[in-house]
């Protein structure tokens, strides 16, 4: 019993959720090795490590899949639900699709944590499935020593209208719609460090779905999105870049950033996933002198609900950037564009 009652959630995570994850590098071994089956149903696939698989039913209509699930990443539990699953919708989101059902998947410890934090933690989730306009229909849950959840998704879409991470084209501009710097924030959080004003900050921004950007993204018209997560601005930005075979070039002081992130930065409060992502990106990014090292940690933070990278035709930013400021994606800022230059390849000025 008294074990039950000292453990607190975030104890079982590892810094942050996304810490969990398995680097970029390692994962592109691994499913190196295993053979993907070839379907002529499949409009997105494994190949460009885009966000969701879409598997097309007739021309009106396909299926759009995902799923995500990590450790805790705050000790609220309800809070902690409400992350995970707008975390995972938001792949959905960034296919410009829109989710239908969802089932939860969870690990859980009923011998050391009260049944009662998981009960917050499902209800969490289901509450954002049900603010997304989809339904919670199952799920399964495993006894571990680690708490986990997370969500599998089905969404659906026209075929016609799917954006994906492959579609963007020189002289398009790039819009970032949710700030950087969960990672660290939440690093700082597990070791007591955040104040209580970027705590809700963070918290408000991972518990938002990308509902509205996509929606947004859909009426305007654009070339190509993506959702930032677990590889970080610019691992996600390199598996953009690398599938729409351009060039891009980030103006890092444009980037919109949690405030106090930089701060954690600054004294080295980096969450471990940065590090894979750094050596996932590699050569693949270059950086001008004058970017500071805690601006380039920030680029490489890993994130957890982070929001949509899209690549717009030059003549509809200003319209897509309008509307996502005037319909409540007030954080969404202009930050680059996609030039001429070695495929793949990401320049990140001051
Ligand atoms: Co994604
Ligand atoms: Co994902």
């Amino acid at each position: 019993m008294s074990k039950k009652a000292s453990c607190k959630l975030t104890d079982f995570a590892v810094s942050c959720g996304c810490a969990a994850k398995v680097g970029g590098k390692v994962l592109r071994q691994i499913l190196a090795q295993v053979p993907q089956t070839a379907d002529n149903h499949l409009l997105v696939a494994l190949e460009n490590f885009d966000d969701a698989a879409v598997y097309e039913l007739n021309e009106e209509m396909a299926l759009v899949e995902t799923l995500d699930f990590f450790p805790p990443v705050v000790d609220d539990p309800y809070t902690f639900g409400q992350i995970a699953a707008a975390n995972a919708l938001s792949d959905i989101y960034a296919m410009g699709a829109e989710p239908l059902v969802a089932m939860a998947i969870v690990c859980f410890p009923t011998r050391t944590l009260s049944t009662d934090i998981l009960v917050a933690i499902l209800k969490g989730g289901a509450d954002k499935v049900r603010e997304a306009g989809a339904v919670m229909v199952g799920g399964h849950t495993v006894e571990d020593e680690r708490p986990m959840y997370g969500v599998v998704v089905t969404g659906k879409a026209k075929p016609k209208e799917i954006v994906t991470n492959a579609g963007a084209k020189k002289g398009d501009l790039l819009i970032l719609t949710k700030p950087l710097g969960t990672g660290i924030i939440i690093t700082a959080m597990k070791a007591g460090l955040a104040g209580p004003q970027e705590k809700d900050e963070v918290i408000a921004s991972m518990v938002a779905l990308n509902k509205t950007a996509s929606r947004i993204m859909l009426e305007v018209g654009v070339n190509a999105a993506t959702d930032i997560t677990g590889f970080g601005f610019l691992g996600h930005l390199l598996e953009l870049a690398t599938a729409s075979r351009v060039a891009v070039e980030i103006n890092s002081s444009k980037v919109p950033l949690f405030p106090a992130a930089i701060d954690h930065a600054r004294i080295g409060l980096i969450p471990e996933g940065a590090y894979r992502n750094r050596e996932f990106v590699g050569g693949r990014v270059r950086f001008a002198p004058q970017v500071d090292l805690a601006q380039e940690d920030l680029l490489f933070d890993p994130q957890t609900s982070g929001g949509l990278l899209i690549s717009v035709p030059p003549a509809k930013a200003e319209i897509l950037l309008e509307k996502l400021h005037q319909q409540g994606v007030e954080k969404a800022g202009l930050i680059g564009e996609v030039v001429s230059g070695e495929k793949g390849l990401i320049t990140v000025k001051k």
